[in-house]
This record gives structure tokens, C-alpha cells and sequence, in this order.
């Protein structure tokens, strides 16, 4: 039977990636974003249904919920903001949007989809998006850091509430070349300095991160839940130099 999954951020650098790899493989999407341009060509181009809205709009979940259908066998939550400030210049609200946006948002998802994941015919698998920054401290990364955080702790948490019928698993990227990273990427010598800080020797691509999304999302995946994985050209974990 034709595969459904449901993309939170189907318009971004990750989901779209997702999203283009999933139809490759004969795979139904329902594609959710906040901007109608975006969403409506990546919704033509794959033949997807789409729900558009904001996820700091409650309603908006439930509405996504009902316009992707009553099966889902996947659910992933690619949505995300960054906020690279000293703790001094981080408010509250700062803090707030970046948990509501990368954590909340998630959990919301995944509540309203639950009952149609739960009709999948096979195990359901959702995918959540971590951070290198949740694994590694960085400088002016308290906020997202914190968010991402969360998110790790609701994959593990929501891993074990949801078996054996749904996986739960998150994916860590570093820098990848999406517009989330822009304000970083756009300065040559700046993006070049990052990449050698890698043990690859280069930033990430969309198709990179993609690759695992859209192995965890497939019957493959099938005895793997609860897990944050990195993919992160070493980043997380090796020093080459000094
Ligand atoms: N790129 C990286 O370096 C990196 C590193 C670590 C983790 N991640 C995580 O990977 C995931 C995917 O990010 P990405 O790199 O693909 O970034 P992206 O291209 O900016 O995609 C994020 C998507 O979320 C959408 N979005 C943002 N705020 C929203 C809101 N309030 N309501 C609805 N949609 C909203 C964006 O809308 P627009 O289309 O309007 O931009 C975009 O489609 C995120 O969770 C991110 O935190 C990325």
C-alpha cells in the first residue's frame, strides 16, 4: 500500500529535500508551511495536498491533522527559527518563540496526528529535528540550544509512550545550507571557516540530512526509536586539528 506522511516545514531547505526524496519513492505527501508561495509550487511540483498557517497558531494543527487524511504512516517536523545572541541580549519572548517554534510545535503536531498515525497499517514513524547545538556548547546558541534540547527529551519521552506502534527518532544536523543558516552562510570566508571546523571538511546539504529522514520514515527503520542521531560531517564528536 502507497505510503502517507505529513511534512511540517515542507517548503524548507530539510523538508522540502524530504519531501522531493519521499515522492521519488512512490510515497503520498501532505505538506505543511506558512508561506503560500513556497508551499503552493513545492505542493504542484510533487502532486501534494497542503494546509498552510503558522505554528504559533494552535488551530492550525488540528486543521493539518484533518486535511491530511485519517491514515498517516509518517509524520516528520521540520520547522525551525535560529537566534544567535549573547544571553544579555536574548528576552524572554526570544526564548519563548524559539521553544514554541522547535519544541512545542512539535509536540502539538504529533498529538493532533496521533489518532491517524495510530491507523497506520504498519509502525507509524515520526521524525523530529535536534541540533549539533544540543549536543555541543556554542557560544550565543542558549536559546535554540535549550529549544532543541526539549526536543530531544520529547523523542525520547514520546519513544517510549508510543510503542511498539509508532518510532520516534530526531535528527541532529549542523551547519546545513538552508535558509535558516543564511545570516551565516552568506559571508564566503565565514561559511568557509565553519566548514574546516568539520572533520568532512564541508557543511551539510538538505539531500544530506534528507537521506536519514527518509530512512527512518521507511519500513527499514523498523527496530530503531528513541534515538537523536547526528549528522553532522563529525562535528558533534571529532577533532582533527590541534
Ligand atoms: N539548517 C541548519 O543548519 C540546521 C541545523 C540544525 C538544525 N536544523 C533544523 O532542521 C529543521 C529544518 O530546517 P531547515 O534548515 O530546512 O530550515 P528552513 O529552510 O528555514 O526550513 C524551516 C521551515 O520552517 C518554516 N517556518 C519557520 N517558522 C514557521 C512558523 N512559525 N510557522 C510555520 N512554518 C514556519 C520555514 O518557513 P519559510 O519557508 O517561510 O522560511 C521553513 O519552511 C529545523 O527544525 C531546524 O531547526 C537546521
Amino acid at each position: 500500500m502507497t505510503q502517507k506522511i505529513m511534512i511540517y516545514g515542507g517548503s524548507g531547505g530539510i523538508g522540502s529535500a524530504t519531501a522531493r526524496l519521499l515522492h521519488a519513492r512512490g510515497v503520498d505527501l501532505h505538506l505543511v508551511g506558512w508561506d503560500e508561495v513556497r508551499l503552493g509550487a513545492i505542493a504542484r511540483e510533487l502532486g501534494a495536498t497542503s494546509t498552510l498557517g503558522d505554528v504559533n497558531d494552535s488551530s492550525l494543527f488540528a486543521r493539518a491533522a484533518e486535511e491530511a487524511g485519517a491514515v498517516l504512516d509518517g509524520l516528520v517536523y521540520a520547522v525551525g527559527t535560529i537566534n544567535l545572541r549573547s544571553l544579555g541580549r536574548l528576552t524572554e519572548a526570544d526564548f519563548l518563540n524559539d521553544f514554541r517554534v522547535n519544541a512545542m510545535g512539535a509536540a502539538l503536531a504529533i498529538q493532533s496526528a496521533l489518532p491517524a498515525l495510530k491507523k497506520s497499517e504498519g509502525k507509524a514513524s515520526v521524525v523530529l529535528f535536534s541540533s549539533v547545538a544540543a549536543l555541543q556548547g556554542f557560544s550565543f546558541h542558549a536559546s535554540i540550544s535549550m529549544a532543541k534540547g526539549a526536543v530531544d527529551g520529547l523523542t525520547l519521552s514520546l519513544a517510549a509512550e508510543l510503542a511498539p506502534k509508532i518510532r520516534v527518532n530526531a535528527i541532529a544536523p549542523s551547519l546545513t545550507r538552508t535558509r535558516l543558516g543564511e545570516s551565516l552562510l552568506s559571508n564566503e570566508q565565514t561559511s568557509k571557516a565553519i566548514a574546516e571546523m568539520h572533520a568532512l571538511q564541508r557543511l551539510g546539504t538538505p539531500e544530506d540530512v534528507a537521506a536519514l529522514a527518509a530512512f527512518l520514515l521507511s519500513p527499514e527503520a523498523d527496530w530503531i526509536t528513541g534515538q537523536t542521531i547526528s549528522v553532522d560531517g563529525g562535528r558533534s564528536t571529532l577533532r582533527t586539528k590541534g
